[in-house]
């Protein structure tokens, strides 16, 4: 396939990109803002690849989405742009909405002219936080967070671009992702960086609040199901195999980097923090997909994964995200 990859050089866009290009042997085009999480180097090995090109652009720019169109000849548009971190969206909104509503806003006018398959990733942070029980396709919209309630917003668009136009679009809602090129504001990569570096480890609030980790490899394969199989105007929801508790999560890290237990430090709760999510992956299932990795393993050759790719971090590390680190810690990385 001819592909349109908003946001492919994020952190799951790029692996979505590379499985696509190197597995499937798509043509994929990026189209990128490349905000603070979005860089090259998540896709610098499939860089030079015939069937991988890159435009750098935003996806609420109403010149740049149509050149882009043209310039790649998509059969589809998979939407992965987003501003993604719950911290930055109640710090400062207003980039979540400008990219979640105008931006999905004029990708679908794109699409829509060009009577373009279209896939919205989305989250499963638009249906709450639940305390038993796992969330469906069908269960109600209870976004809590800037963050979540913009993707929601964005999500009830893709929807009526369905029903209104009948547009061909579809949307994957997918769980907690990790895995190699997941910038380090969020907690896996988090933690692994700064219990190698000696830092402390900040646990919001009690530390029990479940999340149901998903591989991202796994949930790029959902979403090229989804792409590929998927029905017209539907949801699927992609989540992982294992759920855990955030400080079973820091402990696991403590062991496979060798860093001290006294690194953990409970710190103020995020307002508003959702105490868990879980999510029924049985639509998607039934599409052929199931997610290959569990947890215990993929955490290990995570780690393993950040412990050999300084080339990548360190450069994060060192930079901006030091002064955001300070604002949202209130501390200095060491
Ligand atoms: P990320 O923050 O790593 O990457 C986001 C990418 O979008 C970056 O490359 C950034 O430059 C780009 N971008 C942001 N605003 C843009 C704009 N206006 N125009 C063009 N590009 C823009 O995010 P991620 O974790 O890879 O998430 C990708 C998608 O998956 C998001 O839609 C997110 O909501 C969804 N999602 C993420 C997770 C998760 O756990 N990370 C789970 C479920 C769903
Ligand atoms: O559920 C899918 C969502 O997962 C995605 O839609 C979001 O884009 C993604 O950021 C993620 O949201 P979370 O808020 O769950 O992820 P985060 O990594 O920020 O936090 C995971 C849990 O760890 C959460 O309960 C908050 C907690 N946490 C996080 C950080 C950064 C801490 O205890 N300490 C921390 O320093």
């Amino acid at each position: 396939m001819r592909l349109l990859v908003c946001g492919g050089a994020g952190f799951i866009g790029s692996t979505f990109a590379r499985q696509r290009v190197v597995e499937y042997g798509d043509e994929v085009t990026v189209l990128d803002k490349l905000t603070y999480a979005g860089r090259e180097e998540n896709f610098q090995d499939i860089r030079d690849d015939a069937g991988f090109r890159f435009i750098r652009g935003a996806i609420e720019d109403a010149e740049a989405v149509p050149a882009a169109i043209r310039a790649s000849q998509p059969e589809a548009i998979v939407n992965f742009a987003a501003e993604t971190h719950v911290d930055r969206s109640i710090a400062e909104p207003d980039a979540f909405v400008r990219t979640h509503a105008l931006g999905t806003y004029v990708l679908l006018e794109a699409a829509r002219e060009h009577g373009m398959r279209y896939v919205q990733v989305s989250t499963d942070e638009v249906y709450g936080s639940i305390e038993e029980g796992t969330f469906t396709e069908e269960s109600p919209l209870r976004p809590s967070s800037p963050y979540s309630a913009t993707k929601t917003g964005a999500d009830l668009l893709v929807q009526s671009y369905f029903h209104t136009y009948g547009m061909p679009a579809l949307i994957c809602r997918g769980s907690n992702n990790y895995g190699p090129y997941q910038y380090p504001e969020k907690l896996i990569p988090l933690m692994i960086l700064n219990a190698l570096h000696g830092d402390p480890l900040p646990v919001y609030g009690d530390g029990m609040q479940v999340r149901n980790w998903i591989h991202a490899t796994d949930f790029a394969r959902a979403i090229g199901h989804v792409l590929e199989h998927g029905e017209e105007g539907e949801v699927y929801n992609a989540g992982g195999p294992d759920e855990c508790p955030n400080i079973d999560v820091v402990n696991r890290i403590v062991e496979l980097t060798g860093a001290s237990a006294d690194q953990i430090e409970y710190v103020t709760d995020r307002p508003g923090h959702d105490r868990r999510y879980s999510l029924s992956s049985e639509k998607v299932r039934a599409l052929g997909w199931s997610a290959q990795v569990r947890f215990e393993e993929g955490l290990a050759e995570t780690v393993s994964w950040y412990r050999e790719n300084e080339w990548w971090w360190e450069p994060i590390r060192s930079g901006d995200y030091r002064a955001y680190y300070e604002r949202q810690y209130g501390r200095a990385l060491g």
